[in-house]
């Protein structure tokens, strides 16, 4: 295909707009498209716009693909953004070795994995799970029962957090799965075991819209969070909103982002924001990945033919932007991304409260090489009490 200096150059956008994680999906949709709109007010590449080809994969790992094939083969799109469960990405990366296209993929995620058709810009195990583990066990005991959906993110990380609990002297006390689709009964079921088990703290690797039916089950049977709160890497403002800030309060997450992080940076990518969508959604870390993504692609896109691949490739790593989060930057050698590791506890107007941050970005470790905490190790307590 022969392509003029001045087309537009076709970004497909592959986030779900309908099924069960279309709301926090709709965040990283609406995060991708409030960058595109920045970097094509800005004069786009060279002049070229960027232009959206967008379709809805209804949460369902087939129709990512089947619409990923359809995006290449059809329309010629070889960028592509988008997957929230990596069922998702999984189930796309096939496409993409075959007809040579890149994923950004803005999502913390298992680790365990490398293609050089993917790269990877929301939290490695190494920039939330240690340090989740770690808080944990220094604020609240080390036995812990998980609970998650049944997919591959929740196996993995719990097996993650198994490693990590047992090596400090921990305990499992259980591990139990629910489908995507289970229902509130089943969650109050679960609770039910839960509080027969009394562990110190419970990590919830559930997802999509079992997160408000499981912290609404929990809230049900009069368990404290102050005594034994719920730990998640993916329960963020969106879930929140959900579910109702009284039914998140209290309970803890690791992220790299929270819409409460007090920067000019971060407070003016909100009000672009909520001046293009409306007061009314809040800032999370996928829609922040979804966000910056785009700007480290632009950037790589300027430096790079936009129309070869092997050369965006080339230019995508080492590439830096002034993210909401602080700086952050793809790593040279594995794809993903060094971030800013933080701690946050909900609070009663369904923000978080930052309880500690690292003082330095850390680099994505996504074999976990290194169990220990790393640049986290010179993290700040926000709040001496926490
Ligand atoms: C996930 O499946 N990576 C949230």
């Amino acid at each position: 295909m022969t392509t003029s200096t001045r087309d537009p150059i076709r970004i497909g956008v592959l986030f779900s707009e309908t099924g069960v994680t279309s709301a926090i999906e709709t965040s990283q949709r609406l995060g991708t498209l409030l960058a595109i709109e920045e970097i094509n007010a800005a004069g786009g590449i060279g002049g070229r716009e960027l232009q959206v080809a967008s379709r809805d994969p209804q949460s369902k790992p087939s129709l990512y693909r089947a619409h990923a094939e359809q995006l290449v083969r059809e329309e010629g799109v070889r960028l592509i953004v988008g997957c929230y469960m990596s069922s998702t990405r999984k189930a796309l990366i096939p496409v993409l070795e075959r007809w040579n296209a890149l994923l950004l993929y803005p999502t913390p995620y298992e680790g365990f994995e490398y293609s050089r058709h993917v790269f990877y810009t929301g939290a490695a195990p190494n920039q939330n799970s240690v340090q989740l583990a770690e808080f944990m066990i220094r604020k609240h005991g080390s036995r812990v029962f998980m609970v998650g959906s049944d997919y591959v993110f929740p196996y993995e990380s719990n097996r993650i957090m198994s490693d990590l609990v047992l090596e400090r002297g921990g305990e499992k006390a259980a591990e139990h799965y629910l489908p995507l689709d289970a229902r509130t009964e089943d969650f109050a079921a679960v609770v039910k075991r839960i509080a027969n088990a009394a562990p110190d703290f419970v990590f919830s690797t559930v997802v999509g819209e079992g997160t408000a039916m499981l912290y609404r089950a929990y809230r049900a049977a009069g368990l404290d969070p102050a005594r034994m709160p719920i730990a998640s890497l993916t329960t963020c403002e969106t879930e929140i909103l959900q579910m109702g800030a009284e039914f998140a309060e209290g309970h803890i997450t690791a992220s790299p982002y929270f819409e409460s992080i007090d920067t000019d940076d971060n407070q003016r990518v909100i009000e672009a924001f909520h001046a293009r969508v409306g007061e009314g959604l809040p800032a999370n870390q996928c829609w922040e990945a979804a966000y910056f993504q785009m700007h480290l692609l632009a950037d790589a896109l300027r430096r790079a033919d936009p129309d070869d691949v092997e050369s965006v490739r080339r230019a995508l790593p080492g590439t830096e932007f002034d993210a909401p989060q602080g700086r952050v930057r793809i790593d040279e050698q594995n794809h993903h991304t060094h971030l800013h590791p933080r701690i946050g506890r909900a609070d009663a107007t369904g923000r978080f409260e930052i309880l500690e941050q690292s003082r330095h970005r850390v680099r994505p470790d996504p074999y976990l090489v290194s169990h220990t905490l790393a640049d986290w190790s010179v993290s700040t307590a926000l709040h001496s009490g926490a």
